[in-house]
């Protein structure tokens, strides 16, 4: 099967179009054929090596050669103990590992997997899994956003930030997008009561606070986000430096301890019954999906530099292959 391959971290130079063997599932897992993959800041970050983090799997190498962690396909073979899926369903989700998505076929378990509903386009459908697991959880989940809260989220016109913007409005909060200037009118267009330019403002010094933080691009110290939260109010790092996550690791008890505020590190989980729920919202119309750019599977190396050069508003999905009935 063909496969987007990296070796060594590094630019989206670093990608190549290669033959690798095809999978075979094992007992708990489904083969896909992949229809759709998205990409996440999360496989630029791979791609990159970092934050150092993301080498978890391979200090000096990447340990899985193949990106992608949003798919969606059919389902072409299923191991023994598979009991939800059979072959010709139509699903997406995520792929637990994140990667292994740039790829005519991938093989899963059955976790983080859902149907894909008909009338969605693999597209679609592979644009939502990570961005909705991390916004839901985030803003309604562990967020618990109530009516009138003030709810701040950082790098809001990207994947995750297009969904939480979403799901905040919805909850009746009163919403502040945070992203470059390029991306302002897109946070408005959804929902935004306030944006603000990063390039031209930074949100913990503009003396406002929130009851909620969503940030998936952390960098600053947690002293800034403790002084932009208000009394209570809660700051969720999902993404970002190592530095922030260390400091909310190790002062974030303390900080709560001493000021009733509340630093910690949003633990995504991954739970079928979010994506179901995610489309519902989809389908009814009270979210909308934004796809900003397709392309093709060789196109890979593309797609991720419009990604990580700052580009994406929404979500930038690969097409792998071409389905008519969809
Ligand atoms: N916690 C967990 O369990 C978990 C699980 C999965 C993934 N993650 C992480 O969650 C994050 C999800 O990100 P995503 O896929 O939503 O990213 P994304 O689509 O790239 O969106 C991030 C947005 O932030 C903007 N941005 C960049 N620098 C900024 C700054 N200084 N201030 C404000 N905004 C800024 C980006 O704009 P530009 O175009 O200007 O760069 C982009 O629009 C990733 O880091 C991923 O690794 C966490």
């Amino acid at each position: 099967m063909k496969a987007i391959v990296y070796h060594e971290y590094g630019s989206p130079d670093v990608l190549k179009l290669e033959e690798v063997q095809k999978l075979i599932p094992a007992d708990n897992q489904v083969l896909i054929k992949v229809y759709a993959v998205s990409i996440n800041r999360s496989d630029w970050e791979s791609l990159t090596g970092k934050p150092l983090y993301v080498r978890i799997g391979g200090l000096f190498k990447p340990g899985n050669k193949i990106l992608g962690s949003d798919i969606a396909g059919m389902v072409e073979a299923v191991g023994k103990n598979v009991k939800q899926f059979k072959p010709g369903d139509e699903v997406f989700g995520l792929m637990l590992n994140y990667g292994g998505g740039f790829a005519e076929y991938a093989c899963k378990s059955e976790k983080a997997l859902a149907l894909k509903p008909a009338g969605m386009t693999f597209e679609q459908a592979a644009a939502i899994p990570q961005a909705a697991f991390i916004a839901l959880q985030g803003i309604r989940e562990k967020g618990k956003v109530q009516p009138g809260q003030k709810v701040l989220i950082n790098g809001a016109g990207g994947g995750t930030g297009t969904f939480a913007i979403q799901l905040a409005q919805l909850a009746g909060a009163e919403v502040t997008g945070v992203d470059n200037t390029e991306k302002l009118e897109l946070m408005q267009s959804l929902g935004a009561d306030h944006v603000i330019d990063y390039t031209q403002e930074d949100f913990t010094k503009n003396g406002q606070q929130y009851d909620l933080i969503l940030d998936v691009i952390a960098h600053r110290s947690v002293f800034a986000y403790q002084r932009a939260l208000a009394p209570n109010g809660t700051y969720f790092m999902a993404g970002g430096s190592v530095a922030t996550m260390f400091q909310s690791l190790l002062l974030g008890p303390w900080i709560r301890r001493t000021t009733g505020r509340k630093i910690s590190i949003l633990m995504v989980q991954t739970d079928a019954k979010d994506l179901v729920y995610m489309i519902e919202l989809i389908k009814s119309g009270k979210v909308k999906l934004v796809i900003d750019k397709r392309y093709s599977l060789s196109e890979a190396a593309e797609a991720l530099r419009y990604l990580g050069e700052g580009h994406a508003k929404g979500k930038v999905v690969i097409t792998v292959a071409q389905n008519n009935q969809t």
